[in-house]
């Protein structure tokens, strides 16, 4: 098999698919916003840090470097329309939970709400954002983790029932619904 070179910018294509969250926030009004994003990932146990990557005009991005609190929740491909939905462009204000007529639940330890048609939600702190290119790499504390009861197996995802979203990359995605285990 021959190998080619792909564009460097592209790299991120092949570092697909990635898993799928829609971040909340809050203005300094108090007013929600939501969006998904794709460039994640944990980056410490403990304490137990998640790392997001931002485009800095986003209103995600403006709203938490005010208010230092976001919300990461893991949608299913039962709302992947309603994720779509969210990462339509709307002015500031606009709360993209009522527009994708998804419902938004007070979390107890920050003022962006979760969503209650996710699989599971994190409650975070904003611990520091850097400059990274062309993106603001956000890393967030978690301070409480909610998941639907019926959405672990053995102390895992169970991915194979709740199908999780991930990105390729523009409208393309594929639901993470097969296991695979090591075979001995
Ligand atoms: C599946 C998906 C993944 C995305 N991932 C990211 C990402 O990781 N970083 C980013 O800056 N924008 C990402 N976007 C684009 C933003 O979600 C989109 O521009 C959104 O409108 C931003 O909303 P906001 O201005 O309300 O924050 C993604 C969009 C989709 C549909």
């Amino acid at each position: 098999m021959e190998f080619v070179d792909l564009d460097v910018e592209s790299f991120y294509r092949v570092l697909a698919p990635r898993p799928t969250i829609i971040v909340t926030t809050v203005n300094p009004e108090g007013e929600v916003n939501a969006a998904p994003f794709s460039f994640t990932m944990p980056v410490s146990v403990n304490p137990p840090l998640i790392a997001v990557a931002s485009v800095p005009r986003h209103h995600t991005y403006q709203n938490l470097e005010k208010t230092r609190e976001m919300v990461v929740n893991i949608p299913s491909v039962d709302i992947l329309k309603e994720l779509w939905v969210t990462g339509e462009k709307f002015p500031q204000g606009v709360n993209e939970i009522e527009k994708a007529g998804l419902t938004a639940m007070d979390s107890d330890t920050v003022k962006p709400p979760w969503i209650k048609e996710c699989l599971a939600h994190m409650e975070c702190e904003i611990e520091f954002t850097r400059e990274c290119g062309d993106h603001q790499l956000v890393v967030g504390r978690v301070k409480k983790v909610g998941v639907r009861e019926d959405a672990l197996k053995d102390g895992l995802l169970n991915a194979e029932e709740m199908k999780p979203i991930l990105h390729l990359g523009g409208e393309d995605f594929i639901v993470g619904d097969h296991r695979k285990i090591v075979p001995k």
